[in-house]
């Protein structure tokens, strides 16, 4: 092949990926808030489609927040993991939560998706004067498989949730990782997943604690999310470079990691600070803000004199969906219910 039929080709492949590329997401990535409040419409109107992102996912869903039930079942072909925030186990290991247990989105997201994969999320409520104890009971290690065996038919795992698993090297608590070993032991084909903290600095974590933990589990999420909020400036959910740090940082590990994508925002007024949902989002009057997009985290503010308000756009979902693609790793997004169809339609 000459230079020429080289030069051609490749001018042709680009086009023709571009015209590809154009035609899945539609005529163009909406960025006005009126633009995305039409595109809404238009999303609740399609099917779920398959994945954009071939890449492993967790949604989380909550008992609090039923719009993502009702999401999570629609998408279902695009989702591998889910997990209900249903239950916490409280000081004296008593399992509180199964009241919350929703049987029917069980039924209904497998029949939708037979591959799914349902990891209830299980908080532990350590006190901190007496941790090590707590995790020593054996009652605590029995309550945890009690409630995996009871459900084993419908769960396919169990997401351990506390913050002291972040901990472990600030209180030299290496006994929670003997606690998560005898776990994994008891759990039998049952997955094992943990969620840590996003990394602020390199001495956060001992690689020999990191080893033991990722190895242990099947997967782990790390929360890209929650960015250190400093309430002078807007807020910031989760700036790209920090993302990226963290993806850089846990490059060494091979195991299975997922990282967070945040589906709620927050609302600064001059007299207080709120969560904020997308369905709030497009309830807004969309000619009293313009959007606003920060090259420097690459998040988007919607804005006007009196109200700002830090929540995803598109762009900032397909930034952050890219950029994990490109190391190689999945995702996992705080929480279902808080998103719009736009999103789900973008994955
Ligand atoms: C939206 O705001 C504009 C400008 O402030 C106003 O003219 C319009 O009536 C508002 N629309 C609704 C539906 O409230
Ligand atoms: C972008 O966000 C950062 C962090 O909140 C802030 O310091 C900076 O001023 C913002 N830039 C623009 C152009 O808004």
């Amino acid at each position: 092949m000459s230079i020429i039929n080289i030069a051609f080709f490749g001018l042709f492949g680009a086009i023709i990926i571009y015209y590809l590329y154009m035609n899945s997401y539609g005529n163009q990535i909406p960025f006005e808030l009126s633009q995305i409040q039409e595109q809404e419409l238009e999303a609740r109107k399609k099917e779920s489609g398959n994945k954009n992102y071939k890449i492993p996912n967790l949604f989380f869903v909550t008992p609090w927040n039923k719009e993502g039930y009702r999401l999570t079942i629609k998408y279902a072909q695009k989702l591998d993991m889910i997990s209900p925030a249903w239950f916490s186990i409280r000081y004296n290991n008593v399992i509180d939560g199964k009241q919350t247990v929703n049987e029917q989105w069980m039924q209904e997201i497998v029949q939708a998706n037979p591959q799914i994969a349902i990891i209830p999320r299980v908080q532990i409520e350590l006190q901190e004067s007496s941790f090590i104890q707590q995790i020593n009971n054996p009652q605590l290690l029995e309550t945890i498989i009690n409630l995996v065996q009871y459900y084993s038919n419908k769960f396919h795992g169990i997401m351990i949730d506390t913050p002291f698993i972040s901990y472990i090297d600030t209180f030299d608590a290496q006994d929670i990782v003997k606690f998560l070993q005898k776990l994994k032991a008891k759990l039998g084909n049952k997955m094992l997943v943990l969620t840590l903290y996003g990394i602020y600095n390199s001495q956060q974590y001992k690689h020999s604690t990191l080893r033991k933990l990722l190895k242990l589990a099947d997967y782990t999420l790390i929360q890209t999310y929650d960015y250190q909020i400093k309430v002078e400036e807007d807020l910031m959910l989760s700036p790209y470079s920090w993302i990226q740090d963290n993806l850089e940082y846990f490059m060494t590990y091979k195991e299975k990691l997922l990282f967070g994508i945040p589906f709620y925002g927050f609302k600064k007024t001059e007299q207080d600070t709120t969560h904020f949902m997308g369905s709030e989002l497009l309830k807004l009057n969309a000619s009293n803000f313009i959007t606003e997009w920060n090259k420097s985290t690459s998040e988007c503010i919607y804005k006007n004199d009196q109200i700002s308000i830090s929540y995803p756009c598109p762009d900032f979902l397909i930034y952050r969906l890219q950029l994990i693609k490109k190391f190689g790793r999945g995702y996992f997004v705080w929480e279902g219910g808080q998103g719009i169809e736009l999103f789900y339609q973008l994955l």
